[in-house]
């Protein structure tokens, strides 16, 4: 890459500034335009994003496309395919994308990176398929029927989200053949809770920590073993029903864990987009290798879309610029995202940390202090209930708060009252995008509730509490069907998001420095040093 330019000095931002200091229509005039918003249908990977409502013109995307360019997105792209270290402040390659299986023919990372992954792929999800198949035993000689994860942030987060997004589908409402529990938190509660009703001699831990050094995994791990030579099992059974997902495989068997429980993956895999290594171990187990490949497949065909489909197109690089305009230029400091899809109640936690945790930075790449905005904060949850809870403040509150929908055009096929459900959830996804950006005026709402019969001097007096600012920016996205191939591709959707983001803002996106103060205080006042 060359010399790093800042941000508000490249010349499209400049036009940008200007687009956005001049009168612009509402979205209410804006979606007067069919043609504009045929313009704004894309898709990726089998996921179709409707972006007719982001507040933009062709004379905004077109100054937002220029950004990506002066921003030098494609280069940097390059770098990091190719395995440079662009993590400069860690001295690491990021490659994650290396994860997704041998789909790349002469992949720019080398052969031996892949070579690498499908070993270690192969090892785990042998591991999880012998574990379905009740062969794997614990200390009384019976099948393992409970696998406990203990792990935090990136070692929790997505194989926790894309097993309660998977799993049922999976087991298609029945029990499962081996439950799939996962504790992060070091508050006793949490493992206390989670072990109560569970059997120590048919219950396997896997242990999930890229370092081997986190604080709190490293407590539950201690607590878990004791937990189970308390129950009877020995010193010399205990390592059969203990597992290791780590970068630091020594570290690991140092403290116990046999080489052949141990699975690795690799210090270019950032915690935060580990979900598709080894790290994946307990989503397999719950899911199964097919389903866990699939998953692999949808990130993949992701990766194809953000390689090979132009700018104008590339739906990962669009909604970082919608992002970039709304939060730089449209003065937007939050971002929200909500499914509208039960299974995905963890997406949003998940996204949290890929997001802030690559993005919340204030430096520069350079070391120079940011003066545009960064990483908004994002938030949400499950559309249907924030609908009726927090939405009230994007509706009429002082914030802009931009959105993603995410939608699932066919839900839960064969579930009982399937189709009517599914009908009310669709029918309010619309509604909700519908009225934030329309709105409705003072004049609208006065006219309305005098239609309703009300009194001249009430409806008056009403209508500001009852009007509706809208122009509130928001893109659908929307799957056909939650499927391990789907829900692949949405994640690394947002994977290729991210890093465009970053590419524009000129922060790295893949270290995390921020999260170290806290944790060497609490060593600190541990040791009384
Ligand atoms: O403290 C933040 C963090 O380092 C995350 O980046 C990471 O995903 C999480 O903690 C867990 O780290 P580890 O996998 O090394 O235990």
């Amino acid at each position: 890459m060359n010399h790093f330019i800042r941000p508000e000095q490249r010349p499209s931002w400049q036009v940008l500034q200007a687009l956005a200091d001049a009168p612009m229509l509402h979205l209410r005039d804006l979606l007067q335009d069919s043609s504009r918003n045929a313009s704004l249908q894309f898709e990726a990977a089998g996921i179709q994003a409707d972006a007719s409502r982001q507040r933009v013109t062709p004379a905004v995307m077109q100054a937002l496309l220029k950004l990506a360019e002066d921003s030098q997105v494609l280069p940097q792209a390059q770098a990091m395919f190719k395995g440079e270290a662009i993590n400069t402040t860690e001295h690491r390659p990021v490659l994650h994308m290396a994860l997704r299986g041998d789909h790349v023919a002469s992949p720019p990372w080398g052969a031996a990176i892949t070579a690498d992954v499908q070993r270690e792929l192969t090892r785990f999800t042998n591991f999880a398929e012998r574990l379905r198949h009740g062969e794997v035993h614990g200390f009384k000689g019976q099948a393992i029927t409970d696998v406990v994860n203990l792990g935090i942030g990136g070692s929790d987060l997505g194989p926790r989200m894309a097993t309660e997004a998977l799993g049922q589908l999976s087991a298609n409402l029945k029990a499962p053949a081996v439950r799939v529990h996962y504790v992060s938190n070091v508050d006793p509660w949490c493992l206390a809770t989670t072990l109560a009703p569970l059997d120590a001699s048919r219950t396997l831990f896997i242990v999930q920590s890229k370092t081997f050094t986190t604080q709190e995994t490293l407590t539950l791990a201690a607590s878990a073993k004791r937990w189970l030579q308390d129950a009877g099992c020995s010193g010399a059974q205990l390592p059969q029903q203990l597992v290791a997902v780590t970068a630091k495989p020594g570290l690991a068997q140092a403290d116990g864990f046999l080489a052949d429980h141990c699975f690795v993956f690799w210090d270019w895999v950032g915690g935060r987009y580990s979900v598709w290594s080894a790290i994946g171990l307990p989503l397999a187990i719950a899911i199964g290798r097919d389903a866990f490949l699939q998953m692999l497949a949808g990130g993949q065909a992701m990766d194809q879309h953000v390689m090979h489909t132009p700018p104008e197109r590339n739906l990962p690089l669009l909604m970082a610029l919608w992002g970039v305009w709304n939060r730089n230029f449209l003065g937007a400091t939050t971002h929200h995202v909500a499914p509208y899809a039960a299974p995905l109640g963890r997406f949003v936690p998940f996204l949290q940390q890929m997001d802030m945790e690559s993005n919340g930075k204030r430096v520069h790449v350079d070391g120079s202090i940011a003066s545009v905005g960064t990483s908004p904060v994002l938030w949400g949850g499950l559309g249907i209930d924030g609908q009726h809870a927090y939405f009230q403040l994007l509706h009429q509150g002082q914030h802009l708060v931009p959105m993603d929908f995410i939608g699932v055009r066919q839900g839960h096929a064969g579930l009982p009252l399937a189709a009517e459900h599914q009908r009310v959830v669709l029918l309010n996804l619309q509604a909700q995008t519908q009225a934030l950006a329309l709105g409705r005026s003072v004049a609208d709402t006065v006219q309305m509730l005098r239609d309703s019969g009300m009194a001249e001097a009430q409806a008056q007096a009403l209508a500001p509490h009852r009007s509706f600012a809208g122009n509130v920016p928001s893109t659908v996205l929307w799957l056909e069907q939650l499927t391990p191939h789907s829900l692949g591709a949405l994640i690394a959707l947002y994977e290729h998001k991210v890093f465009c983001q970053a590419a524009m803002w000129g922060v790295h996106a893949y270290d995390q420095w921020g999260v170290e103060l806290g944790k060497t205080m609490a060593k600190a006042m541990e040791t009384g040093h």
